[in-house]
């Protein structure tokens, strides 16, 4: 360990570093997570011991010094920073001392809760009500002059009089996603260098020398904050702020509010963090500001940031970690799929240490090599993957990764068809291959079937008893007490899972069966269209190309593999085991939600908003759009609707997590409740 007045340099060093990076060269090295924690522990080196603090801290200054290319302008009020807070009990704790120092109850206080943009600051200062000129934010006091360029920003209004004096209009230039994926489609046509994200791309585009160019990017400016707005606009407080700025024709998030008590500021921070993906520009936080000028003014400022504001930082998405290995892995259609291992690290609040790297031609592109610092991406439910390598010079990196040949499972080739992304193993005895298709077949939202996972599957693979999903319906009580951590009584629960999952729905089967590109939704298009599996098996394809939700790509998959040899013997062997094989319709089905309404609330996968609506309706019950003390349940799908379920929580009424639903809507009940 070093010492700590060693450690705050090396801090201070890095921290220089990457503000020059991320300031003025618009190139960050690091995700702002891991720059997040070298200032966090700086700042609590100096807090421990204060002699470590020396003015030029990072800790005691803003931004970085600007860029000489640009001419410098004095601010007229400097242009701070925000605290940031990193999870509840943070916030609650800034709030307990916002309320403290104002001597007022945390439940009478109003604040203001905005989405964080991550853009980057703009002061546009105004004369009489013409835009005089523009700045970027700079080291806080002097910033850098974009008038030219800002002027060419479609959402900044050049005029907005009649006004009398200066005015200072600040808020963050930011790229809205369509328009950044739009920006890089064009930059990729050009042949000239994609942007890494929107920050990137709106710092790169505004600090321009040449305002033609900055004039051809959609960059938008969303205004938050005025200089002495109680003198110039006469209001006094943000929510009037922000009205008055959308009437003076600036755009303004549209989803910021004002809500009174820290228990509503809570809640109304953490909405942003659940709607992170759902809007349409990249926030990595909440701000929450006291809304009222006068008690901002009782609360005052510190040399950096504002006492009243604080921002609400977001699970980082993004993280660095060290690559340890690249392996390959084999799924049930044989495909094989790079995946680094890495060495453990929390990204988006859980823990990773595997992370899928695509296929051979995006690890080429994104050039990473076992040794390397990498940054590990995981947005919303995605799967982790690996955006690519942190260059450090000093690294003596490993050889570049190449493609394995063969199978790492049964040591078969690995083949890469005509124009195909992908590598396949093409041995059709290929362990790894059965495992992943027995484990699907059990799996939740196919057969269902108990106490089946990958690791039993693999039990019963390496034991020889099964050697396609179909020998599963044969299996006796017998063969699988000798197994390992199988007893009596677990071993007939087994067969008894199996046993009931023969009268699984056809959709289920279908789905089961893994056919490519069948998920749930066309499974149950299918199943519903044709009733039976033998008369799915007998139909032209033109037939399966007109039913909605199949389309001509899932037709012709399914056209094939209904008449692959193999699939023929396997829905033989299933139909004689007594596997079902038909769906039941609707006025067969079980009415297990007859005169009950349940609630749908963000998306369930598996099912359309319109399909979910249909299985209630068939079972006999309804599916309002509003929650009541009369809704039986809600059923809480991914991104849901914040006020749903404030009021089903308001009401107790049970939250059901999507993944119950197929099980409520067989059987009427759930088996747990979310909180
Ligand atoms: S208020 C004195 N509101 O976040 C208050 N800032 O990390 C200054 N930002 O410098 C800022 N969205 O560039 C405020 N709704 C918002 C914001 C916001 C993004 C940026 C801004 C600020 C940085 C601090």
């Amino acid at each position: 360990m070093s010492a700590p007045s060693d450690r705050a340099a090396w801090l201070r060093e890095q921290i220089a570093r990457h503000n020059d990076a991320y300031f003025v060269r618009d190139s960050p090295l690091i995700p702002d997570a891991d720059y997040d924690e070298l200032v966090r522990e700086l700042r609590s080196l100096e807090r421990e011991d204060p002699s470590l603090v020396v003015p030029t801290s990072p800790s005691q200054t803003v931004g970085a010094a600007p860029d000489t290319t640009f001419q410098p302008v004095a601010h007229r009020a400097p242009m701070l920073s925000l605290d940031n807070v990193f999870d509840e009990a943070e916030l609650r704790a800034w709030a307990d001392r916002v309320s403290r120092s104002l001597e007022l109850d945390p439940e009478t206080i109003a604040f203001c809760v905005e989405p964080k943009i991550d853009g980057l600051a703009l002061s546009i200062h105004y004369d009489d009500g013409e835009l005089a000129w523009a700045a970027t934010r700079g080291d806080g006091r002097t910033g850098e002059d974009v008038t030219a360029n800002v002027r060419t920003v479609a959402t900044v209004p050049t005029s907005i009089g009649p006004l009398v004096g200066g005015l200072d209009v600040r808020g963050e230039v930011f790229f809205a996603k369509a328009a950044f994926t739009e920006l890089n489609r064009l930059q990729r046509e050009r042949a000239e260098r994609e942007f890494a994200n929107p920050r990137n791309a709106a710092a790169g585009s505004l600090r321009q020398k040449n305002p033609a160019i900055t004039a051809e990017r959609a960059l938008s400016f969303l205004a938050y904050q005025v200089v002495d707005p109680a003198n110039v606009l006469d209001v006094t407080s943000q929510g009037a702020l922000l009205a008055k700025l959308g009437d003076l024709g600036y755009l303004v998030a549209a989803d910021a509010r004002v809500v009174i008590g820290v228990n509503a500021m809570v809640e109304r921070s953490s909405w942003f963090h659940e709607h992170r993906h759902d809007l349409p520009f990249d926030v990595d936080g909440a701000v929450i500001k006291v809304d009222d000028f006068a008690q901002r003014a009782q609360l005052g400022t510190t040399s950096r940031a504002p006492r009243w504001a604080i921002a609400r930082k977001f699970p980082p998405e993004e993280r660095t970690t060290r690559l340890v290995s690249i392996e390959v892995s084999i799924g049930r259609t044989g495909r094989a799929t790079p995946y680094a291992v890495l060495e453990p690290v929390v990204v988006a609040g859980s823990t990773v240490s595997l992370a899928t790297l695509h296929n051979a031609d995006q690890v080429a592109l994104k050039d990473v090599r076992p040794g390397d610092l990498v940054i590990v991406r995981k947005a919303g439910d995605v799967i982790p993957e690996v955006v690519g390598a942190v260059p450090d010079p000093a690294l003596e990196r490993a050889e570049a990764w190449t493609f394995p040949e063969l199978c790492p499972e049964c040591g078969g080739p690995l083949v890469r068809l005509g124009d195909e992304r992908d590598s396949y193993c093409v041995n059709p005895n290929c362990p790894a291959q059965l495992l992943q298709q027995v484990a699907h077949f059990a799996s939740r939202g196919a057969l269902d079937i108990e106490g089946l996972g990958e690791q039993r599957a693999a039990q019963l693979i390496e034991a020889g008893l099964v050697r396609d999903v179909a020998d599963l319906f044969s299996l006796r009580v017998a063969d699988l007490e000798a197994l390992e951590g199988l007893g009596a009584v677990s071993a007939a629960a087994l067969v008894g899972a199996i046993e009931r999952a023969k009268a699984q729905p056809l959709s289920r089967v279908l789905v089961a069966l893994g056919i490519r590109h069948v998920g749930p939704v066309a499974a149950r298009a299918l199943a519903t269209w044709f009733r039976a599996y033998a008369e799915l098996a007998e139909a032209p394809l033109v037939e399966l190309e007109v039913i909605e939700g199949v389309g001509p790509v899932i037709a012709a998959s399914v056209f094939q593999f209904v008449r692959s040899p193999e699939v023929i013997e396997r829905m033989e062997r299933l139909a004689s085991a007594g596997v079902t094989l038909v769906e039941p319709s609707s006025d067969e089905l079980d009415q297990t939600l007859r005169g009950r309404a349940v609630v749908v609330t963000g998306a369930v996968p598996g099912f359309t908003r319109e399909s979910a609506e249909a299985a209630i309706v068939a079972r006999g019950g309804t599916s309002p759009g509003t929650v009541s003390a009369k809704t039986y349940c809600v059923v809480v799908g991914d991104a849901p609707g914040a006020s749903k379920l404030t009021k089903a929580r308001a009401l107790g009424v049970a939250l059901v997590a999507a993944e119950e639903f197929e099980s409520l809507l067989a059987t009427g009940a759930w088996r747990a409740t979310i909180a």
